[in-house]
């Protein structure tokens, strides 16, 4: 009786931690996600053409940059070791063995923004700016993001 009760424990205790792996990856994930959206959802497809230029969402694909950016530190403090199911992308190994390097990566996008966020004006400005942020972005990207699919 005993000996079932420590076995089932100890299952549900690994299944909880599973579940507490896949949220982490999953916060990590959509935090990422958040930032693609401005990045990718708003400013880019402004610089294409394929929606109309926009300050205000401009604007506000800014703000939300501005507060997201500096979270990267703290949401990615803990190493899920899992992917998130399903994702196209996945957090190398390697941020953990240098998590100091892959968080100096991340005031150099907030300082960034904060150098362009005032020259945007139009498309032609605006694709400077994005091809400005983005290469920070892809700073980071190049050596601790692993695409999975
Ligand atoms: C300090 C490192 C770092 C910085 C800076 C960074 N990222 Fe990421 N990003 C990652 C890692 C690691 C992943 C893969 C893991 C994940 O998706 O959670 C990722 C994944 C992504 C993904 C793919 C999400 C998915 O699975 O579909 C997008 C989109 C993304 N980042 C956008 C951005 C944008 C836009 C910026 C700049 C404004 C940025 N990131 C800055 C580390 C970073």
């Amino acid at each position: 009786m005993m000996r079932t009760v420590v076995v089932v424990g100890t299952l549900l205790l690994g299944i909880g931690a599973a579940i507490a792996q896949q949220d982490v990856a999953v916060k990590q994930d959509n935090l990422m996600r958040l930032q693609g959206k401005s990045m990718y959802g708003v400013f880019l497809k402004m610089t294409k053409g394929e929606i109309p230029y926009d300050q205000k969402a401009v604007d506000a694909g800014i703000a939300a940059l501005e507060e997201s950016v500096p979270t990267i530190s703290t949401v990615f403090a803990t190493n899920p070791k899992e992917d998130v199911v399903n994702s196209n992308y996945g957090s190398s190994q390697k941020i953990w063995q240098n998590k100091a390097d892959f968080d100096s990566k991340v005031p150099v996008v907030s300082k960034t923004i904060a150098e362009v966020k005032g020259s945007i004006k139009d498309t032609a400005s605006l694709k400077a700016a994005y091809d400005s942020i983005q290469a920070k972005c892809a700073d980071c990207h190049d050596t601790y993001r692993v695409k999975l699919k």
